[in-house]
């Protein structure tokens, strides 16, 4: 059981279903006619991806990609390393990144430089939570799902220490989980 770990809920699964639907509407009208190459951040980003895609009304081809930042903590780290990159080369094509959270900015900054270098023709970022508060470094995404407050949330695909990804609701971790 999980229930005494989670402090409150934040976004429920109804409100989570009107965001992810409010995006792709935006997404389907900015990249009308276009084809579009969707990149899926493991594994935070796997439920927020398999929701997005399914509203895109576009020829889009899907990608996967994991590289490292947290560990175990909630705290943040400077470096990115790739884990599983791109197969697919994506020079000249349409990028999107699709990203659970955006905290110090730190990890989306280093990915967009890195893939920038590969020429895509456009390289933007979907994702579903910013928590601005805590930014560190000058990077925004392109489609936002929901501004946060500063508190360290799980479901939804995103997790602590790896557990709780698979809650509906995107929930506030009680601090004593991570307050030892
Ligand atoms: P950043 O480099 O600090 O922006 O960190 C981005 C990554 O940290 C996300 O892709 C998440 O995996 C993780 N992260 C940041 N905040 C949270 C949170 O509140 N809950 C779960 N994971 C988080
Ligand atoms: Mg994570």
């Amino acid at each position: 059981m999980v229930n005494k770990d989670i402090q409150s809920v934040l976004i429920c699964e109804s409100e989570i279903k009107e965001i992810v639907k409010g995006l792709a509407t935006k997404i389907n009208k900015d990249y009308i006619g276009e084809q579009l190459l969707v990149v899926c951040m493991l594994k935070g980003s796997c439920i927020f991806f398999s929701d997005l895609i399914r509203e895109l009304d576009l020829d889009i081809r899907l990608e996967f990609m994991r590289i490292s930042s947290y560990g175990n903590s909630a705290k943040t780290s400077n470096n990115v390393k790739i884990i599983h990159d791109l197969q697919e080369d994506i020079k000249g094509k349409n990028v999107l990144i699709v990203e659970d959270i955006i905290d110090s900015g730190r990890t989306i900054k280093n990915l967009k430089e890195l893939l920038a270098k590969r020429e895509p023709k456009s390289l933007r970022v979907a994702t579903m939570l910013d928590k601005p508060d805590r930014r560190e470094v000058d990077i925004n995404g392109e489609y936002i799902g929901k501004v946060i407050p500063n508190e360290f949330v799980v479901g939804y695909g995103l997790d602590y220490a790896q557990k709780y990804r698979n809650l509906k609701d995107i929930c506030v971790l009680a601090k004593s989980v991570y307050l030892n």
